[in-house]
């Protein structure tokens, strides 16, 4: 079996040889310029330990592996437009290194290229790849749509939101696994149950995000910090907050989202303060445990040896403690 960091090494690898850019240069030069920033490609990696739960031959996943991480940063090149983000995994994002249409473009350009690496795979899967890549892909679609919406509405519930980010992340997490195990000819109710552990692994994992886009340090996080306050976006932090608060935090809150004109570095501080004072970090550090918790469960259920199973819980553990 291999371990987490044969599996980074290899997909590094194969990324190296940039076989996916084509001419004109220009169309491939910001998807170059997004995939060589590397990422956690924690997506890739999930694909091939799922895989290698039923099969050595890892080389055999790995060009839809690649395919895979390269759909999650077409979602990103679009994301980043979306939510007028300037940094990613440090540097400056492509709509603002270059404009808007270039990332529009390029990220069609890498959706389409992703989809011509994951159907890589065994002609008795090609359907139920296409169909399972397809469902993933409309959903993010959904997830982001609702994301959006939010942005303007303040009577976003905790379920709306859990649904919403269930939709946007933890569809192509689990998606990943469940492709890795498909395309290995697991049994039909083992990639499901793989589905279900990336569900809540998903959860956990965006709602990490959002706690780190307020409390992480942007060295290691490589977003800039309190871009989801400056955006309104509807994030756990915000939900609870008004969940939580007395009437006269809540109207302070309430004021600050609905300022039209505010100084940005102002309106961070305040809101982490009103956060701050509200425990709301905490809070959500539980949540993500319980989230975490459930997808161990999760992986439970799944028929294979434990010691298979091992890379997942260090997965686990890895995810538990990141600061990126
Ligand atoms: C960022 O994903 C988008 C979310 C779903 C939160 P990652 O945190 O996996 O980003 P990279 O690829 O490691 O930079
Ligand atoms: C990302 O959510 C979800 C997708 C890209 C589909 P965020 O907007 O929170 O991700 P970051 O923080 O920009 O990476
Ligand atoms: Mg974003
Ligand atoms: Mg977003
Ligand atoms: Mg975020």
């Amino acid at each position: 079996m291999y371990t987490i960091e044969q599996l980074r090494e290899i997909i590094k690898a194969e990324f190296e040889k940039k076989e996916y850019v084509e001419v004109p240069y220009s169309l491939f030069e910001p998807i170059q310029y997004i995939l060589e920033d590397g990422g956690k490609r924690l997506r890739p990696v999930l694909t091939l330990m799922a895989y290698n739960l039923y099969r050595d031959d890892i080389e055999n996943a790995l060009r839809s592996a690649v395919g895979i991480e390269i759909f999650h940063n077409y979602t990103l090149l679009h994301d980043d437009v979306m939510d007028d983000a300037e940094l990613r995994r440090g540097r400056q994002t492509v709509h603002k290194k270059w404009n808007s249409n270039v990332a529009i473009l390029s990220g069609d350009a890498a959706a389409i290229t992703a989809y011509k690496y994951i159907e890589s795979c065994e002609d008795q899967y090609l359907r139920q790849v296409i169909d399972g890549f397809n469902q993933v892909a409309m959903d993010v679609c959904k997830g982001q749509q609702y994301d959006m919406e939010f942005e303007t509405r303040n009577d976003v519930t905790e379920e709306e939101y859990i649904h919403m980010i269930y939709l946007k992340t933890s569809v192509l997490i689990a998606g990943s696994l469940r492709h890795g195990a498909l395309i290995a000819g697991a049994p039909e109710h083992e990639y499901k149950a793989l589905y279900d552990f990336g569900g809540y692994l998903g959860l956990a994992f965006q709602l990490q995000d959002d706690y780190l886009d307020v409390y992480g340090d942007v060295a290691e996080f490589g977003k800039k910090i309190g871009g989801d306050i400056t955006e309104n976006k509807k994030t756990y932090l915000l939900i609870k907050a008004f969940e939580v608060a007395d009437p006269e935090t809540k109207a302070e809150l309430q004021a600050w989202v609905d300022k039209k004109d505010f100084d940005v570095v102002e309106k961070i501080k305040a809101v982490t303060g009103i956060y701050d004072r509200l425990g709301i970090g905490e809070l959500t550090l539980k949540t993500i445990e319980n989230y975490l918790d459930k997808s161990r469960k999760a992986l439970q259920k799944i028929a294979v040896a434990e010691e298979r199973k091992s890379g997942f819980y260090e997965m686990i553990d890895f995810l538990e403690n990141r600061k990126k």
